[in-house]
């Protein structure tokens, strides 16, 4: 599709739960550069796509490859050392540690450079900075997923995959949340992100694909996607 090499490879992946098969050989590719995202039904597969890449599944067939090295059964430390940030669907703070903790043990296989890393990640939430010693419990949804973004940053990541950043939040916080993806993305960091919210995610996004029961649907350019009616009418209710 383009000559240009992609920095997340994930090839006709099947993967599930125990011998429930979920994904019946999926793929998806990110570019450098890009935020792409990937939509579909409820129990399509989406969040079980993510797990699988991550390394939270086994992948019992198919590929992973990060710049072109196979990375399939690395454990998840090892997928964090090589450079991909997961922020999950749910649970994704660590309610009972301050935001500071909260960040910090995003960072704590760094070997270097964390004091300077730590800074960063506080300056691009600047909400964040002025509360370090708060416990996340206690924050607003919005605010606890850009702890939970800024805790996957902690090791500079290559690729951050982002299941559903916008579930739960008011409209506000969801644009909120959308336009700090696009920053971060602007810094250099890529994005494999599965949202509900379809038409902001597709609205930030370079590319698209739509899952179905295990399936690729559709792929394309997000602005494509939004503009099929299709797609529209199938997926994004429109
Ligand atoms: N821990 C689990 N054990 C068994 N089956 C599971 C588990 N988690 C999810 N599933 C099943 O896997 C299928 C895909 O779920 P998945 O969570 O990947 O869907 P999704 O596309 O992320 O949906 P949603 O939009 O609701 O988040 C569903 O049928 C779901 O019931
Ligand atoms: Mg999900």
């Amino acid at each position: 599709m383009t000559d240009v090499a992609p920095i997340l490879s994930a090839r006709d992946i099947v993967s599930g739960y125990g011998p429930v098969q979920i994904l019946k050989g999926v793929s998806v590719e990110v570019l450098p550069g890009e935020i792409v995202t990937i939509i579909g039904p409820n129990g399509a597969g989406k969040s079980t796509l993510l797990k699988a890449i991550f390394g939270l599944l086994p992948v019992t067939e198919g590929h992973v490859s990060l710049h072109g090295v196979d990375i399939t059964r690395l454990s998840t430390e090892n997928l964090v050392r090589a450079g991909i940030g997961f922020v999950p669907q749910t649970n994704n703070v660590f309610s009972s540690l301050t935001i500071r903790e909260n960040l910090l043990m995003g960072g704590f296989i760094r070997d270097e450079g964390l004091q300077d890393r730590f800074d960063w990640v506080v300056s691009l939430f600047p909400d964040l900075g002025s509360r370090l010693s708060e416990k996340t419990g206690k924050l607003s949804g919005g605010q606890r997923q850009m702890v939970a973004i800024g805790r996957a940053l902690m090791l500079e990541p290559k690729i951050l995959l982002l299941d559903e950043p916008s579930a739960s939040l008011s409209p506000k916080m969801s644009e909120m949340v959308f336009e700090k993806v696009r920053e971060i993305n602007g810094l250099g960091t890529a994005a494999l992100m599965v949202e509900q919210d379809a038409q902001r995610a597709l609205a930030i996004s370079h590319r698209g694909y739509v899952l179905a029961a295990g399936e690729n649907r559709y792929e394309g350019p997000a602005s494509d996607l939004l503009g099929s009616d299709d797609v529209r009418r199938l997926y994004l209710g429109a």
